[in-house]
């Protein structure tokens, strides 16, 4: 037998609960070994719930239970998470965790305390919720090199875009039924700046380039910029509008951000809605993959978990080695380097003007009117660097008949 000790008893800890006594057959023979719940670690009571029974608000008592063999943390935030994983891991449990900060923040010091340990640090739900991701990427295609990985990295965002352009719902009005829904983190800004998507793409990226991807050196941009009035643009230019996280090798290091992104209704991402996420994996030898499904929510979260607990199971006195070599730091390009085309909301109280200033920096580009908004009208510029781009639109600001600068949103190359 196995014991288990879960971490937090909120939306991911109750639902690893869950799945350990709904599927406990299934764990046993994908295992092969019993594994059962042992104790419970909240803050909270739980009156008149199972969980009572297992429950502690003492993690000493997990710590020096020598029948506790894994530990599931599903608290969140780096701290206390940080020094429990250590404790755990030092005391030769393993630990698997859907939370993502703590991983993009200290996951090589804590996969090497792991390795020191003899026992493994797993953390496949902390990208993509239910999405087989990390597994695929270190396992399946072990035998490529990978050389692009980007998608839809956030279920709360995707969910967000998707009700304000079906549904026409505000943007407040949708983030609260994402954070009944337990897709939210606890801090929605954290999903609402992109800084969710960001350490998933960090995550991402070290397990696909094999070096440690500093999240802070990601650029990063949210959602709370986008308003209707960026959607109805979308829609004239038959376009859906999603916050993508992306990363390549390229001649200056790893480029990476996250930012919105208009992306074509033919583009596969474009299907992918609601809580849903996606993540495209370019491989030297595989070409393209792409994994599909719930990128956040209880139970496709949980079973993400409680996957990671069958394989520390199955390597009992083993360390999983997932290929991030956790003591090289990767060289992150600057954001100006990278290649970008745009469409830039531009005001104006002189069109003729405006776009006479517009064409004098930017060169050819197609514009855009819209019907609902007469006071502005959008430009579709070529590709260039952000840098370039950057420059340009700066000077236009203070051009002949260019009033505000209302929103500059990517396009897919
Ligand atoms: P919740 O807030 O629902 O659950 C966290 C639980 O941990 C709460 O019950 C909280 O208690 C408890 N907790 C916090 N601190 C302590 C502590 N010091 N001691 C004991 N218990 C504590 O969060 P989620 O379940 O949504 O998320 C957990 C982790 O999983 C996060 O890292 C999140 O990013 C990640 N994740 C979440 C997904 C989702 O769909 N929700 C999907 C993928 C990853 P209290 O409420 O009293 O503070
Ligand atoms: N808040 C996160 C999201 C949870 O919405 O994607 C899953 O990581």
């Amino acid at each position: 037998m196995t014991g288990v000790a879960i971490l937090g008893f909120g939306t991911v800890g109750s639902g690893v609960y869950d799945v350990i006594n709904t599927n406990s057959g299934v764990l046993e023979l994908k295992s092969g070994d019993k594994i059962e719940v042992k104790k419970v670690l909240d803050l909270r009571d739980f009156p008149g719930n199972p969980v009572e029974k297992v429950l502690t608000k003492d993690f000493e008592e997990i710590l020096n239970d020598p029948d506790i063999g894994i530990i599931a943390e599903a608290m969140g935030g780096v701290e206390p998470a940080f020094t429990f994983t250590k404790r755990a891991l030092a005391m030769g449990k393993s630990v698997v965790t859907s939370n993502k900060e703590l991983v993009a923040k200290h996951g090589p010091e804590l996969m090497k305390l792991a390795r020191t340990n003899g026992v493994s640090y797993l953390f496949e739900a902390s990208v993509g919720g239910g999405i087989p991701i990390i597994r695929p990427l270190c396992v399946s295609l072990a035998a490529d090199e990978i050389l692009e990985i980007s998608g839809i990295l956030n279920g709360t965002t995707n969910y967000i875009l998707t009700k304000m352009t079906e549904e026409g719902k505000s943007f407040d009005e949708v983030l609260k039924d994402a954070q009944q829904l337990g897709y939210a983190e606890a801090n929605p800004a954290a999903d609402v700046e992109g800084h969710d998507a960001c350490r998933k793409i960090a995550i991402l990226s070290s397990l696909a380039f094999g070096e440690t991807v500093n999240y802070e050196h990601i650029y990063t941009e949210g959602i709370t910029k986008i308003t209707h009035i960026d959607i109805e643009y979308s829609k004239k230019l038959n376009c859906l509008i999603k916050l993508i996280g992306s990363s390549k090798k390229s001649k200056n290091g790893i480029s990476a951000k996250v930012s919105p992104c208009l992306i074509s209704k033919e583009h596969p991402l474009s299907a992918v809605n609601g809580v849903y996420n996606a993540i495209f994996v370019k491989g030297n030898m595989s070409g393209n993959t792409m994994y599909y499904g719930s990128g956040a929510g209880k139970l496709p979260t949980a079973s993400a978990v409680v996957a990671d607990i069958v394989d520390a199971v199955r390597h009992k006195g083993l360390t999983v080695n997932i290929g991030w070599d956790c003591d090289v730091q990767a060289c992150v390009a600057d954001i100006k380097e990278a290649d970008v085309k745009a469409m830039i909301r531009i005001a104006s109280d002189n069109f003729e003007a405006a776009k006479k200033s517009i064409i004098e920096v930017f060169g050819d580009v197609q514009f855009v009117d819209l019907d609902v908004q007469d006071d502005e009208f959008a430009i579709i510029t070529n590709e260039e660097t952000e840098g370039s781009m950057a420059e340009k639109v700066e000077k236009i600001a203070t051009m002949s008949g260019v009033g505000e600068i209302r929103n500059l949103i990517r396009m897919e190359a």
